[in-house]
C-alpha cells in the first residue's frame, strides 16, 4: 500500500514570521494526521527551515527543502548541502523542480548528481519531472518523461530507487490555474509506473509513490488523488494558506482506493 503524501512547496514565499504563522495554523488543522492516514510535508524557503522544524517537532508533520547541492561541503557560495538540510531538520528535498530547470539551468545531469547527495544524507528526494506546453502539443509527453526518468535516475541501484518519490508536474499546469484533467494525469502516472517496471521491477514500480503537481486546489484534489496511480500532491500556490492546504489534505484523506 502506498501512503498518500501531500507536500507544500512554498517556493520563494514567506518570511520567517509568516512561515511561523502558517505552520502554527497548519498544526492546529493537522493534530490527527495518523487518523487521516496521510504524510504531510512542508517545504519552506531555506531561511525558515529551522523555525518550522522546531514548531513541528512534536507533530507528525515533516519538513522538506526545495533544493540541494550535490557536494556535502566546500567553497560553493550560495549553495546548501544535504548535510546542512538534515541538520536543519529536513527529511525530504525537492529535486529538479521545473522552475529550477527553467530559470536556474537545472538539467537531468544535475538532478542525477543531487539524488545520491540527498540519499547519502538520509533525505528522501522528491524528483520532479514533466513536459512543457509545446512538448505536450507536439505529442512528446512520454518522450520527455522517459528522458527525465532514464537520465535523472541513471545509475541508481534498485535499493536506492525505492527510496525516492516522483512528482509528475506538467509545466503548463504549474501556477497557471490549468490543471491536467484527472484522466490526463492518470495517463502520465501510469506511463511512469510502467516505465519504472520496465527499468526496475514490478514490485519496485508498485511501491514508488508518484505525486501529481500543477494547480492542485481544494476543488480538484479529490478527483486527482482518486486516480489509481496518483499517490498524493505537490502543492504550490494552494499550500500558502492554512485553509486551502488543509482542505486539500482532507480531500486526500477521503479518497479510498
Ligand atoms: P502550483 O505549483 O500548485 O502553484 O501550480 C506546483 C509546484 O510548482 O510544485
Amino acid at each position: 500500500m502506498r501512503k498518500t503524501i501531500i507536500a507544500g512547496n512554498w517556493k520563494m514565499y514567506k518570511t520567517i514570521n509568516e512561515a511561523i504563522e502558517l505552520t502554527n495554523g497548519l498544526k492546529r488543522e493537522f493534530d490527527c494526521l495518523e487518523t487521516l492516514g496521510l504524510e504531510v510535508v512542508l517545504c519552506p524557503p531555506y531561511t525558515a527551515l529551522s523555525d518550522v522544524s522546531e514548531l513541528i517537532m512534536d507533530t507528525d508533520i515533516q519538513l522538506g527543502a526545495q533544493d540541494i547541492y550535490w557536494q556535502d561541503e566546500g567553497a560553493f557560495t550560495g549553495e546548501v548541502s544535504g548535510k546542512m538540510l538534515k541538520d536543519a531538520g529536513c527529511k525530504f528535498v525537492i529535486i529538479g523542480h521545473s522552475e529550477r530547470r527553467q530559470f536556474f539551468g537545472e538539467t537531468n545531469e544535475t538532478v542525477n548528481k543531487k539524488i545520491p547527495a540527498a540519499l547519502r544524507n538520509g533525505l528522501t528526494p522528491i524528483v520532479c519531472i514533466g513536459e512543457n506546453l509545446s512538448e505536450r502539443e507536439k505529442g512528446a509527453t512520454f518522450k520527455v518523461l522517459t528522458d527525465h526518468i532514464e537520465n535523472g535516475l541513471k545509475g541508481l541501484s534498485t535499493e536506492d530507487v525505492q527510496k525516492i518519490i516522483i512528482a509528475y508536474e506538467p509545466v503548463w499546469a504549474i501556477g497557471t490555474g490549468k490543471t491536467a484533467t484527472p484522466a490526463q494525469a492518470q495517463e502520465a502516472h501510469k506511463f511512469i509506473r510502467d516505465l519504472l517496471k520496465k527499468l526496475y521491477t514490478d514490485v519496485i514500480a508498485q511501491n514508488i509513490r508518484i505525486q501529481y503537481g500543477g494547480s492542485v486546489k481544494p476543488e480538484n484534489a479529490f478527483e486527482l488523488i482518486k486516480q489509481p496511480d496518483i499517490d498524493g500532491a505537490l502543492v504550490g500556490g494552494a499550500s500558502l494558506s492554512v485553509e486551502s492546504f488543509s482542505r486539500i489534505a482532507k480531500s486526500a484523506s477521503e479518497v479510498k482506493k
